[in-house]
Formats: structure tokens, C-alpha cells, sequence
């Protein structure tokens, strides 16, 4: 069987000799830094003191190197707006230096500079879906047996589940898995922000993290074929409104992704109009603490919009406002 990773990277004559241009440059440049910056090389755990990030930046700028590996990015995937977000990022995502970048990274892929065509592959699936984002099998499992409940004792012709937020995909094929198993009958679709992510959802590869990968549920084969991944915002996602019976936005609503009022309004208004009716939304997290005033504030954002809420602030339970009936 032909390995889809072959198709989606573009390893041509031409990006080849790319990818040993960008290691020449800098592998050249890691090893004069090695030799005489007179600072720490990268390791797991290294303290990134104000000092090395200065000293990183003066010889290795971030920047200028996001900058090659985003044109490198460009040559392999499919378009521009496959590269990793990080990449694409003015701010790079909040990276201050190299280390940043790779303290983010499995350690594996992080401080090596000739890159190789696989090692290629992996870094920049990587840089989609980093392991602070924590999307696994297993993740919030009072919310899979609710809907696990949900789907045998509701029976419908045809489920309509929505995964906002989905990320590489692990709680949508549970889900497919879980419905499978009950014998419901289940269109599933997962959104993510990143094309990257969602094409590691749809093929179920993680080439930077085979542990995660074997990890993925598989339903048979015919609920499978009812499983889509698209790339989108989930503020905006381009799909049928008022069609979904049953929206799961995990690990976003209240996060280092979506905390500011407005963007949460903005998620509050799509769930309303995405939602069938008597259909139900769940936001589910596992984000430490000092995220509480955020999910606080949600909760309360959406009691003022009129929606019934129950269960706990981390698996939040949201039937729409009656005015909102989609249209
Ligand atoms: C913390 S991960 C959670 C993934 C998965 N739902 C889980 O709980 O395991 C958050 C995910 O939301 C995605 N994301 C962030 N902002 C988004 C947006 N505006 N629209 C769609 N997805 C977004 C990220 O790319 C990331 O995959």
C-alpha cells in the first residue's frame, strides 16, 4: 500500500536539492555557534535565561530560520496555507528564540539542523500539532460514555457530530468508534484550524509521534467512511447550519486558543446556529487553573446568551437558546 505521507510531501529532484541548500546554510551556521558563541548548546531542559535568548538570537535568529524552513514548507506541502501556523506566525507563536521553538517540539526533532527527507516530514507535523496540545485517545472518557448513552438511547436515522477543534483527531474517531459499537448510524465531522491536522486526522499518521499513531481508534471500515476532516476556523466553519445534532468542542473554549470574550461570543453564535434542533453542545477541557476565570467566564457569557448549561465548568453541557433556532 502506497504510504499517503509519499503523496503529501513533495520530495521532487528540485525540493530535495532545497532541503540540502537549507542544511549547508545551517549547519554551517549551528556549528560556528557551537564552536565560539561561548553559550549552552540545545538540550531537553535547557534554562532559557533573558542571557541565551540574547545570545541564541544574535547568532541564530529565529526568524531567519522560520523563514527558510517556511519557504521549505512551501516548496513540500500542497499550498502556503499548509504551513504550519507557527511558521506562518509574525510572532511565531510566541517563540523568542531557537530554543523556543524547539522546547515545543518532540526532543527528537528539535536542535538538529541536517535534516533529513523523514526527519523533514515529522518536524513540520510537528510544528502542526506540538505536544502541548495533548490530543489523544482517552482524553475526557465521562464525556464519551455521555455520548456513548446519548446515541443508544436516542435513536435517529442519522447522527450529525461535530468535532470543533479536533485537532490530529483522536476524540472524532472515538467517537466514530463509540457510535459503531451502538450500532448508530453517525456522519462525524472534525475541524481544525491547521490543513496539517486535519490531514493527520483523516490518514491517522503522526509521523513525529508513532506511539500517538497506534493510538488512534479504529471503527470498521463503513463507519470510517462516515468520518470527514476539514481544515477551517471554527468560528467560521464552513458548514450546513442548523444541521448538527451534537457539537464537542474540546480543549478549546477557554484556552490559550479561545479566551477573549469577544472570540468566545463569536464560538457561542456558530454553535447556536450550527446546532439541529434539541441538539447539544459539550465543551470538555484539561487545562490547568489558571485557566479557570476564562472557563468562568464563558459559562457566563453563555447563561447571559440564554443557553441552559449543567455538568461542571470542564465538561460544560450547552443547550441552545430557544430564539436561536437555526434558520
Ligand atoms: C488543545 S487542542 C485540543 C484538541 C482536541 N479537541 C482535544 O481536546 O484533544 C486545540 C486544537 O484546536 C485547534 N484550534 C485552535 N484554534 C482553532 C480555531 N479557531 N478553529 C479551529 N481549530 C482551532 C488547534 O489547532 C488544536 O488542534
Amino acid at each position: 500500500m502506497i504510504d499517503p505521507l509519499s503523496i503529501l510531501f513533495r520530495w521532487t529532484p528540485e525540493n530535495r536539492a532545497a532541503l540540502a541548500a537549507f542544511n549547508a546554510r545551517w549547519e554551517e551556521r549551528f556549528t560556528r555557534f557551537r564552536r565560539t558563541a561561548g553559550a549552552p548548546w540545545w538540550a531537553p531542559g535547557l534554562i532559557l535565561t533573558p542571557e541565551l535568548h540574547q545570545r541564541y538570537e544574535a547568532w541564530l535568529p529565529q526568524a531567519e530560520y522560520r523563514r527558510d524552513l517556511t519557504a521549505l514548507a512551501a516548496r513540500l506541502l500542497p499550498g502556503r496555507a499548509w504551513v504550519p501556523w507557527r511558521l506562518r506566525d509574525p510572532d511565531g507563536g510566541g517563540v523568542l528564540s531557537l530554543p523556543d521553538l524547539w522546547q515545543r517540539l518532540p526532543a527528537p526533532l528539535a536542535g538538529h539542523a541536517g535534516l533529513e527527507t523523514a526527519v523533514c516530514n515529522a518536524l513540520l507535523c510537528a510544528l502542526a500539532d506540538p505536544p502541548r496540545f495533548g490530543t489523544d485517545t482517552g482524553r475526557y472518557p465521562e464525556q464519551l460514555r455521555r455520548v456513548t448513552e446519548l446515541l443508544t438511547t436516542r435513536p435517529k436515522p442519522l447522527w450529525r457530530v461535530l468535532d470543533l477543534g479536533c485537532g490530529t483527531g483522536h476524540g472524532t474517531w472515538e467517537v466514530a468508534l463509540a457510535a459503531a459499537e451502538t450500532g448508530a448510524k453517525a456522519h462525524i465531522v472534525g475541524v481544525t484550524r491547521e490543513p496539517l491536522e486535519a490531514w493527520m486526522a483523516t490518514h491517522q499518521r503522526l509521523p513525529h509521534d508513532p506511539a500517538r499513531e497506534r493510538r488512534y481508534p479504529s471503527p470498521p471500515g463503513a463507519a470510517a467512511g462516515h468520518v470527514q476532516f476539514v481544515a477551517a476556523d471554527g468560528l467560521t466553519p464552513p458548514l450546513r447550519p442548523g444541521a448538527w445534532d451534537l457539537i464537542l468542542v474540546n480543549g478549546l473554549a477557554g484556552g490559550p486558543h479561545l479566551n477573549a470574550p469577544e472570540s468566545m461570543h463569536r464560538l457561542l453564535r456558530g454553535l447556536a446556529q450550527l446546532l439541529a434542533p434539541g441538539g447539544a453542545a459539550c465543551c470538555a477541557c484539561r487545562f490547568h487553573d489558571g485557566y479557570a476565570p476564562h472557563l468562568d467566564a464563558f459559562a457566563a457569557l453563555a447563561r447571559t446568551d440564554g443557553w441552559q448549561l449543567s455538568g461542571p465548568l470542564r465538561q460544560l453541557w450547552l443547550e441552545p437558546p430557544t430564539h436561536a433556532t437555526p434558520h
